[in-house]
């Protein structure tokens, strides 16, 4: 990767300029990009009509200024409060998301196989870290418990409540707030990595916009509707939510989602009602979704050869043309049920020439992906109380893994907005399972427990605390579960770095 004079890595706009001034010599007028130059060259390329498609928002371009500006933060390791320091690879870095993206752009730019990110979904009630705070450090411990523009307090770390209806800017603080941290993630994800985004109705089409703009809309893999609960809550005032949506972007074409491993409904699916030697089986009508005035080719007469009846179809056309039909009728593979009267032929399917896995699906049912009782049970089981509220269940990130890491390749997958440290916990375990050599990033800012909280109760002051304890909880569970592994357990140690701003 490029470096520029201070050795770290070049940012987009630099980059861009470079380029330009290498292949496009002719569009700079004193060192400076003279528009009206680039325009003629790029011709009819160019739309500079005043209406497009697109969403905007108050602070909009703001946005890139804060992409752009270059952050003074560095990273200081912490090695009282890390575990295996010299082996692991892991990293739990305590700070604001949008600094240490930057500070990652320099050592991880295209390097990172998977992002899976859970932000704050913008409900109301959710704490929003304000982007201005950094800049008046001084003010800000001077100012504690002065409101701030919106009304809210202010808080020692940083973040405030971006409410409903004290908030004239409700949607835009969010997209302020998003906006430049996707748009840095993209930049340190390999060309076949891919990110998943978990949010819910309240930003859901805002969020996919945006996505859209950034990643490109071809980029698009899935919206996927994860059924957080199976249970209706009679208390809510109209409709209980029982999802919640992941979008998933490519970072390009390269990026191939694996197939799903197959499972016992889907296996349970084949039989062998006539014993074929061949092994299970099932059936396969011999139709397709074309009519016969759009196929006539697949319109021809088949003939039962148990009843004598000959069948020309009506409303659907064949499967196949009739040289396939012929080919199957000699391999013995067609089917006219177990009495041989069937209305249709059908074509027997083999498990054998099954694919080994399966296409995922975008609806992921709690059986196949958790819920949050699910999530809420492991917080439980690794701290004897609820002490973080919005978790997500392990088994969620394993499916999200197996769609897009490969256990014999180091992958290393981020969460920047990581919370109890779900993520880092799901990579663990995944890695044990198949014997991977993942690492994990994790990326949280040392919010602050309410006073009055299970989690302050408990002990534990920021939900960072809260994430770098329970990864060692869960770590030492893994290696004390898998004795026999030792060497392999060694990996899973974790590596705590700490922010350290330059000032
Ligand atoms: C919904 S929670 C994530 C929960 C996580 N998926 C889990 O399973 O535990 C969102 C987290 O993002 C953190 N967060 C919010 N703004 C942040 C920022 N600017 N930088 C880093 N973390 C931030 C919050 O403190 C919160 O813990």
């Amino acid at each position: 990767m490029e470096k520029n004079r201070f050795g770290s890595s070049l940012n987009k706009q630099e980059e861009l300029l470079n380029f330009l001034k290498s292949d496009l010599p002719e569009v700079f007028s004193e060192g400076k990009v003279d528009c009206k130059k680039l325009k003629q060259t790029l011709g009819e390329e160019v739309d500079d009509g005043n209406e497009r498609y697109g969403l905007s928002w108050a602070g909009k371009s703001n946005c890139f200024k804060v992409i752009q500006e270059q952050t003074t933060a560095t990273l200081k390791l912490d090695k009282n409060e890390s575990k295996n320091f010299n082996e692991t690879q892991n990293l739990f870095i305590e700070g604001d998301n949008l600094e240490v993206l930057k500070v990652l752009q320099r050592s991880y730019y295209g390097k990172v196989k998977m992002i899976y990110i859970d932000p704050p979904y913008n409900t109301g009630n959710d704490f929003i870290y304000n982007d201005n705070f950094r800049k008046s450090k001084k003010e800000e411990l001077e100012g504690v418990g002065d409101l701030d523009e919106n009304g809210n307090l202010t808080r020692v770390d940083g973040l405030s409540i971006n409410r409903k209806d004290s908030n004239g800017h409700f949607h835009s603080d969010w997209l302020n707030m998003i906006y430049p941290r996707l748009f840095l993630a993209r930049n340190i994800l390999r060309q076949d990595g891919v990110i998943f985004v978990s949010i819910d109705d309240n930003e859901v089409h805002n969020l996919r916009m945006i996505m859209n703009e950034i990643f490109g809309e071809e980029n698009f893999i899935a919206q996927i509707e994860w059924q957080k609960r199976y249970t209706r809550s009679n208390n809510t005032d109209g409709f209980t939510s029982m999802i919640e949506h992941i979008l998933v972007y490519a970072r390009s074409s390269q990026f191939k989602p694996n197939l799903m491993e197959r499972n016992k409904e889907a296996d349970a699916r084949y039989s062998n009602p006539d014993n074929d030697l061949r092994g299970v089986w099932k059936a396969m009508p011999f139709f397709s979704q074309a009519t016969p005035a759009q196929r006539p080719n697949l319109c021809y007469k088949i003939v039962n050869p148990n009843t004598g009846e000959s069948i020309v179809p009506k409303r659907k056309a064949w499967r196949s043309e009739k040289s396939v039909f012929e080919k199957y009728t000699s391999n013995n593979v067609v089917w006219w049920g177990k009495d041989g009267k069937a209305k249709y032929p059908s074509i027997k399917r083999f498990l054998s020439e099954a694919r080994e896995g399966m296409t995922p699906i975008n609806f992921w049912d709690y059986k196949f992906a958790g819920s949050t009782d699910t999530a809420n049970f492991e917080i439980k089981a690794i701290f004897e109380e609820k002490i973080f509220d919005t978790p997500k269940p392990t088994l969620l990130i394993k499916r999200m893994l197996e769609l897009s890491t490969n256990s014999d390749e180091d992958d290393i997958i981020l969460d920047f907005f990581a919370g109890s440290g779900t993520t880092a916990h799901a990579v663990m375990m995944q890695n044990m399972l198949d014997e991977g050599n993942r690492k994990w990033i994790c990326v949280q800012i040392p919010e602050l427990c309410d006073e009055n909280s299970e989690a302050y109760k408990a002990g534990y002051k920021t939900i960072a605390e809260i994430g770098k304890e329970r990864i060692r909880r869960a770590g030492d569970k893994i290696e004390k579960d898998n004795k026999n592994k030792i060497d392999l357990i060694l990996k899973f140690g974790k590596e705590n770095l700490k922010i350290q701003k330059g000032y």
